[in-house]
């Protein structure tokens, strides 16, 4: 039970070598369905989609506004719709993409400001990433900066709030197990989860409260320089509705990128001559001053680096759990109304009958290869498929590839005190996401 508990998509992943691609396990009232290979993965994404779009909110996450949820939603409510509707119009779109690109660029500019002045010191690479993405969102969300990087302090308390949500909502609870005892929250994760949700709304909270006094005053902003606020105040989100999706947002948009970005640039200085070779093929064409405004989509063994990065360290190793809506059948097998369904991309991408060699880092297997994790070659799903797909993909990958360009155009890394980069530890630690167990840290000399 321990290693269940410790790391589920491995232990399930063994489950599913024994016993097959589709295995069910019952935990206390609840019944858990694991979908282990590219086919059981494409029945749940793709055959039995609809069936199959539901999710259990963690008994952590039932508070009282639980009909607001986005990322937990329990169904594609009409709720549910309207947030996805608004975010791929306004956030995730093309044409929104590019729009940001200006305030990505400056954010991505005090980030290397601070690199050029901290020189030679070890760099925490999630704090440095995480406060870099809370404040480009902050600024689509609400054109403000939440963190400013010196203040190590609200970065911490911003970054320990949002984890506590996640992590709680992850742990296994007696509650999710037996929901008779559900009201009881024996072990106080609801009500630490409450805390937090509490502490975290309060940074939109007042910026939302001066935004309505703004309207009410009837100042006037131009309609291209609206932000996303505005736009939610316009289709009348309420307070509470506005702080539990920008929560989502900033739980599911920076946790997974920071995440993501931290194990490429772990295998990068561990694999030193994939390193040179990617250095090389972007400094070829690039200098740090045209990197911002150049397509990054155009290199291919720096986009191979990003998809093996994806394929060895799914960050969301069994997707966001769903639900089924009604009974269907998945290969076969009737998966009963309620049951929770998980997809183990770990699985699928750990596992050598799907893929050569497949615990290295090797990016060279997406070279002259058309797979890519657009949600439909179900041997690589890192951003899972279906309705539920994360619509933050284009958000998300625009971030790593300046992000992670940037930092190997314009610098060279080493580890602290001079530590071998080919022993670097590269533990996995399970939650949501699946982080790096020991923070890396880098120092980084610029190359001007
Ligand atoms: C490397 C980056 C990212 C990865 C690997 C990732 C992965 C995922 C995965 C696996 C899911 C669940 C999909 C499913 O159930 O089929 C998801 C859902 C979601 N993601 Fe992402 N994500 C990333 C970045 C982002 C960003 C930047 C945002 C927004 C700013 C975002 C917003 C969301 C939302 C709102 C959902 C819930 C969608 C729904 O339930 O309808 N993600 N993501």
């Amino acid at each position: 039970m321990h290693q269940m508990a410790k790391n589920p998509h491995v232990v399930a992943a063994n489950f599913a070598k024994q016993y097959g691609p589709l295995i069910s396990l019952r935990l206390g009232t609840r019944l858990l369905v694991v979908a282990s290979s590219p086919e059981a993965a494409k029945e749940v994404l793709k055959t039995q989609d609809r069936q199959l779009s539901g999710r259990s909110i963690p008994d952590a996450l039932q508070q009282t506004f639980i009909d607001y949820y986005f990322v937990w939603a329990r169904d594609c409510n009409e709720h549910w719709k309207s947030c996805r509707t608004l975010c791929r119009a306004e956030l995730f779109s093309a044409k929104a993409i590019e729009g940001q690109s200006n305030l990505r660029n400056e954010k991505l500019g005090h980030m290397l400001d601070f690199l050029n002045n901290t020189q030679g010191k070890a760099i925490k690479v999630e704090e440095l990433i995480f406060t870099t993405l809370i404040n480009t969102l902050s600024n689509v969300l609400f054109s403000k900066d939440f963190l400013d990087l010196k203040d190590d302090e609200t970065a911490h308390r911003l970054k320990f709030g949002l984890f506590k949500i996640l992590e709680n909502s992850v742990t296994p609870n007696v509650s999710d197990f037996f929901p008779i005892v559900g009201g009881l929250d024996l072990q106080g994760l609801r009500k630490d989860c409450l805390n937090h949700l509490d502490e975290l709304s309060s940074f939109s909270e007042a910026i939302v409260k001066q935004r309505r006094a703004q309207i009410a005053s009837k100042v006037v902003v131009a309609d291209d320089k609206k932000d996303f606020l505005d736009r939610l105040l316009e289709l009348n989100f309420t307070t509470s509705q506005i702080n539990i999706l920008v929560l989502e947002l900033c739980i599911a948009g920076t946790d997974t990128v920071v995440t993501t970005m931290e194990w490429a640039m772990a295998e990068l200085i561990k694999n030193k001559d994939i390193f040179l070779k990617v250095q090389q093929e972007l400094t070829q064409e690039l200098n740090f001053d045209t990197i911002m405004n150049s397509d990054l989509s155009k290199f291919p063994y720096f986009n191979a680096c990003i998809k093996e990065t994806l394929r060895l360290h799914p960050v969301v190793p069994v997707l966001i759990p769903r639900r089924a809506l009604e009974a269907c059948d998945v290969m076969g097998y009737t998966i009963p109304q309620n049951a929770q369904v998980w997809v183990n991309v770990w699985a699928i991408s750990h596992d050598p009958k799907v893929w050569e060699d497949p615990n290295t880092f090797k990016p060279e297997r997406f070279l002259g290869s058309n797979i890519d994790y657009m949600g439909h070659d179900y041997e690589f799903i890192p951003f899972g498929g279906g309705r539920r797909m994360c619509p933050g993909l284009p958000s998300g990958v625009k971030s790593l590839h300046i992000i992670l360009a940037s930092l190997i155009v314009g610098y060279d890394w080493a580890l602290p005190n001079g530590e071998d980069p080919t022993k670097l530890d590269m533990t996995e630690k399970f939650g949501v996401t699946l982080q790096k167990e020991k923070p890396l840290e880098i120092v980084f000399t610029s190359r001007k």
